[in-house]
């Protein structure tokens, strides 16, 4: 299991959310974020305003993720924003018990 953490703009998120859904990955974390990139924001701002967006998914369908994703939030300019892929060691539904990929979606 890997861990998709995507620091958005926050205007691309509702894009990227309904590409997902389609994509059969519904279940999924996000928040609003104040962050900054190699650009250090825009002045006078240092911090500008983000969406994280945070879904755990099986590693076999990392990429699939990551191409929908990219396909909904790259401009190619300036503050796109940023992926990090993270390891899980497990998770739990906790209703049933459910354990690894089987509590995923
Ligand atoms: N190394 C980092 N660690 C933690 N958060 C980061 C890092 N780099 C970027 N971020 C987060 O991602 C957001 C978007 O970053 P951004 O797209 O500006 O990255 P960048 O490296 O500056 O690339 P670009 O040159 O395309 O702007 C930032 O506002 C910040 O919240
Ligand atoms: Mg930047």
């Amino acid at each position: 299991m890997k861990k998709v953490e995507a620091v958005l703009r926050p205007e691309d998120f509702e894009r990227v959310k309904k590409a997902l859904k389609q994509m059969g990955f519904v279940a999924l974390t996000a928040f609003p974020v104040q962050g900054r990139g190699v650009q250090g924001g825009i002045p006078p701002h240092d911090m500008l305003p983000k969406m994280k967006l945070e879904i755990v998914v099986k590693d076999e369908d990392l990429e699939k993720v990551l191409e929908t994703i990219i396909r909904n939030s790259r401009r190619g300019i300036p503050g796109d924003g940023k992926i990090f892929i993270i390891p899980v060691n497990d998770a739990i539904r906790i209703r049933t018990g459910e354990k690894g990929n089987k509590a995923l979606y």
